[in-house]
């Protein structure tokens, strides 16, 4: 199940409609030309994605990404220049009869996303095409953020995949969208409200910037996502971990388990330091899927930063929604 390739191959393979997956600083994602109708209908199919949710698209430059939507207000142009390329996508309002509807399916909105990864950035120069990518996983289940489990999850059915190392921040991108009144946060991720305020701050742009319910947005916030294959149990008190089987804790580097119990322990890092939470949450849930649990049980104390809080609650909430 090799299926490693270099960076001038993803382009080909890209040019000729295929699908691989590439690596960016949030996760894996799987890419396609967007303007391919049947290449995005094979995304959907490798990741058994639900057909009311569309694809996320990627760009190379501001230049390139305005040709396609209509003209970003002041406040959104502050942003992309402050945040891009880098983790903040932005629901966009598409120019009439855009060539990117097959990722869009037929909306008249665009997320739309700089990445900031190297290999990402070149082979979107080189394609000189937008390039749709959703996250590089079969559907309900965490992202990717190594080629190693891109490889386990999709291995057999994607045409390959460009090995970019661990993605720094390891969770998904913050998806904005500009309104008159507000900056709403569709779904929170690296970047968080405090860091825009601050941007539009220095910029002289007074706009509330909020959480949004982004269920009647982004429409694939209704599903479940996130979740590893070994059932998913939260606890509210450590008393609660049975001591009658083998099963897998996930928690922080602050909490300690008695060393005789049947608990194997995978800490995500330190409270203090909930960046890094972050980064190893999806990699340890594919490290602990490996031993086949029976059940495996998170316990996340509540940390001091509210922005980390509430976007690791925001994914932890979907892991084990409809289980
Ligand atoms: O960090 C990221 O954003 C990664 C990397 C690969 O860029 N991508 C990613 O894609 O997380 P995905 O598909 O897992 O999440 C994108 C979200 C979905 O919830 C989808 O519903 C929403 O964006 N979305 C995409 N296009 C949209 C549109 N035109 N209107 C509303 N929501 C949209
Ligand atoms: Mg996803």
């Amino acid at each position: 199940m090799n299926k490693l390739i270099t960076e001038e191959e993803a382009v080909q393979i890209l040019e000729r409609g295929g699908v691989v997956a590439l690596p960016t600083e949030t996760v894996y994602g799987l890419a396609c030309s967007a303007k391919n109708a049947a290449a995005v209908a094979r995304v959907y199919q490798i990741k058994n994605r639900p057909a009311d949710n569309p694809l996320i698209c990627h760009f190379h430059s501001v230049e390139q990404l305005i040709h396609y939507i209509e003209t970003p207000n002041e406040t959104e142009q502050v942003l992309l220049s402050h945040f891009t390329p880098g983790p903040l996508s932005f629901l966009f309002r598409l120019k009439p009869d855009s060539p990117l509807q097959p990722a869009t399916g037929g909306r008249q909105t665009l997320v739309a996303r700089i990445p900031a990864h190297p290999l990402f950035l070149s082979i979107l120069k080189k394609l000189n095409q937008p390039i749709a990518a959703p996250s590089a996983n079969t559907s309900g289940k965490y992202s990717a953020t190594t080629a190693e489990m891109v490889l386990h999850d999709l291995g057999h059915r994607i045409d390959g995949v460009v090995n970019g190392g661990i993605s720094r921040a390891g969770l998904e991108s913050t998806i904005i969208q500009v309104t008159e009144s507000a900056v709403l946060i569709l779904r929170p991720g690296v970047i968080g409200p405090d860091d825009i305020r601050e941007v539009l701050r220095s910029a002289n742009m007074d706009k509330p910037v909020i959480y949004a319910r982004s269920i009647e947005t982004t429409p694939g916030s209704k599903y479940k996502h996130y979740a590893p294959d070994t059932p998913l149990r939260l606890l509210n008190n450590l008393s609660e971990l049975p001591n009658d089987q083998p099963v897998a804790l996930l928690t922080v580097d602050e909490i300690s388990i008695s060393e005789k119990s049947m608990v194997d322990v995978y800490s995500l890092g330190s409270v203090h330091q909930p960046q890094q939470i972050a980064a190893n949450l999806y990699r340890t849930l594919f490290e602990m899927d490996q031993k086949k649990y029976p059940v495996a049980y998170l316990f996340l104390p509540p940390l001091s930063d509210k922005h980390w809080q509430h976007t690791l609650q925001n994914r932890i909430q979907k892991m084990i929604q409809h289980t």
